[in-house]
């Protein structure tokens, strides 16, 4: 097995290795290079609906998506899909998948189904350089603060993707969410530190309004988003991509009208955070 960073900061190739057949020892090399890196890439995988489910079980738990559409023979996993004649794509915008959850999902394994013939890449960014990267001051003010994660906004029936075309695949409009996080956590299993709000399902800091909040979010945002933490994969037919969701940030670029992309994603459990 060979690993070759993508970025300085984030990313992660792993070649010579068969996911579907690998042993105990790559498995685990998998998982700390991905806990560190925040994403590893695999080029050249066959990797059927049911391997992806075998190879989901190995890391733990998996969280079923309750938004998006499942594949009706394996409602383990979750159709990221848009259709040629839709404009909106699921997660175009920087979020972490399930921060809005008490116990977020530990990571994501996405698999290339259909792609359209160029574009639909996408990009991550890595929070552990992003919080390292932070000033002193913005560091000391953030530093024990809690903050709000919802999915209502996004998803109810008056929420976001409702309003586009993509509102009538989505599933799960009536469903409540809502966690608190602290803004920095610590990776439960290589103790780094990682800032962790997100634009997309971060609210507000506990204890102040969203008003309150925002001016200091989007410098955290800002902030957050340097060239040098983030690195951009170019699907292909067989690529496979795991990511942790509490050290990355992820964009689906959207940047194909008129073609299909199909992906599926399984959501991996993980366990409560903390400071
Ligand atoms: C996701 C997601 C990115 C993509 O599945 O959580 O954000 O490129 N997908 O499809
Ligand atoms: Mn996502």
């Amino acid at each position: 097995m060979e690993m070759k960073a993508m970025a300085p900061n984030c990313g992660v190739e792993i070649s010579g290795v068969d996911l579907a057949h690998c042993s105990d020892s790559e498995m685990q090399a998998i998982k700390q290079a991905i806990y560190e890196h925040g994403v590893a890439v695999f080029r050249d995988q066959e990797f059927s609906p049911e391997d992806h489910i075998a190879f989901a079980k190995r890391w733990g738990g998996i969280d079923i998506n309750n938004y998006f559409p499942l594949t009706e023979q394996h409602p383990e996993i979750a159709v990221v899909k848009k259709e040629a004649d839709q404009s909106t794509n699921i997660g175009g915008a920087w979020h972490t998948d399930h921060s809005y959850d008490q116990i977020p999902a530990m990571g994501s394994i996405l698999v290339a189904r259909d792609l359209p013939p160029s574009g639909g890449d996408t990009e991550w960014a890595h929070m552990g350089a992003a919080y390292d990267a932070l000033p002193d001051d913005l560091k000391a003010e953030i530093e024990g603060l809690e903050a709000f994660h919802t999915a209502d906004h996004v998803y109810k029936a008056d929420g976001l993707y409702a309003q586009t075309d993509m509102g009538s695949s989505l599933r799960g409009q009536d469903l409540k969410t809502g966690a608190i996080h602290p803004v920095v956590i610590r990776h439960p299993h290589t103790g780094r530190k990682l800032l962790y709000v997100n634009s997309a399902f971060t609210i507000h800091f506990v204890g102040k309004t969203r008003e309150e909040s925002l001016p200091l979010l989007q410098r955290l945002y800002d902030a957050a988003l340097t060239a040098d933490n983030q690195c951009r994969l170019q699907w292909k037919p067989g690529t496979v991509a795991i990511w942790d969701n509490r050290t990355t940030w992820h964009n689906a670029m959207n940047d194909y009208q008129g073609y299909r992309r199909e992906m599926h994603r399984i959501t991996l459990s993980g366990e409560a955070l903390a400071a």
